[in-house]
Parts: structure tokens; C-alpha cells; sequence
């Protein structure tokens, strides 16, 4: 199955919506790259673009795996830089924050204002298997951290006042019990 499956490129996977227990867990570092896990993140690739979003973890799929995309390129002529990362480490964060209004695909149409580090250094495994390092400021860094977040059942709105946390948990609950009429 493994080589039918490296051939079905591109496919878009449905998102998980908050609440999901799936969201919560703790995923599991990937030991070795494979075909299989090669085609996943190009799957997530496409599903985030298709969203449009610009970043997307692998739990929001289901798959509790380290595994994170983005591509926070705003411009819209700007050249698209989608990124592959599989077991993300942040390995150092700036003292000075940055605050964004972030949203999440599995937590569609809700923003909130997320204080974070402003500048990350991180450490990942490419799509070829390589060991890579960047350091990010702006939007790509609240977007990784964001990202890696999700690898540790973590969502932006555990940032939150709870208050506000249940009010969006809520209307999610409320859409989700929409979809599944629909
Ligand atoms: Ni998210």
C-alpha cells in the first residue's frame, strides 16, 4: 500500500473543530520520515492553502503525530514559502512579546488577542529528513509557536480568560451540532 499511497498527491483532509479530545493530546515525536508522512504533509499543505489559513498541525487532522505546516507569505503576489516541519523545537525565545489576533481552523471565524514571544529560534526536520534552524520574528513567529501549541494539546484560546474560552467553546459546540444536522 505504501507506493499506492505515496502517489495520491494533494489530497485536502477535513479539520477537526475544537472541542475534540484529539485536540488535547500530547502527540508523538515522528522517528523516521517515510513516503507515507511525506504525502501527509503535502496533504496538509493543501488543506491549509484550501482553508486558506497559514499554518496547520497535524492533530487538527487527527493524526497525533509532530508534524506542522505553514506559509504566513501575506502578500498577495508574494512567492508562497510553505514550510515543513516534523518534531518542531522551539530552543529559544525572545524576552520581548508581540501581541497578534490569532484565529484557528479548528476553532473557525473566533479572534483573540495572544501575547507571545516576538523572535523564536527553532529547530526541525525538513521534508527531505534534514536537520533545519531559523529564527522567526512577526507573524511567523506567533504562527510556529501557535503551531507547536497544537503538538502539545494546546490552543490559543487556553491563552484566554476562561470566561471567554467557554463562550467560544460554546458557540463551537453550537456549530458543530449545526454541521452534523446539515
Ligand atoms: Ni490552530
Amino acid at each position: 500500500m505504501g507506493r499506492l499511497i505515496a502517489y495520491m498527491r494533494r489530497m485536502k483532509r477535513p479539520i477537526l473543530i475544537h472541542p475534540d479530545p484529539r485536540l488535547k493530546k500530547v502527540c508523538a515525536p515522528v522517528p523516521d520520515l517515510s513516503d507515507d508522512l511525506r504525502v501527509l504533509a503535502d496533504d496538509m499543505l493543501e488543506t491549509m492553502y484550501a482553508a486558506p489559513g497559514i499554518g496547520l498541525a497535524a492533530p487538527q487532522i487527527g493524526i497525533l503525530q509532530r508534524l506542522i505546516v505553514l506559509d504566513c507569505v501575506k502578500e498577495e503576489d508574494g512567492e508562497p514559502r510553505p514550510l515543513v516541519m516534523f518534531n518542531p523545537q522551539i530552543i529559544s525565545s525572545s524576552d520581548e512579546t508581540n501581541v497578534y489576533e490569532e484565529g484557528c481552523l479548528s476553532i473557525p471565524d473566533q479572534y483573540a488577542e495572544v501575547t507571545r514571544p516576538k523572535v523564536v529560534e527553532v529547530e526541525w526536520m525538513d521534508r527531505d529528513g534534514n536537520a533545519r534552524a531559523e529564527t522567526f520574528d512577526g507573524l511567523w513567529a506567533t504562527c510556529v509557536q501557535h503551531e507547536i501549541d497544537h503538538l502539545n494539546g494546546k490552543l490559543f484560546i487556553d491563552y484566554l480568560k476562561p470566561l471567554k474560552r467557554q463562550m467560544i467553546t460554546r458557540k463551537m459546540q453550537k456549530l458543530k451540532r449545526e454541521r452534523a444536522r446539515a
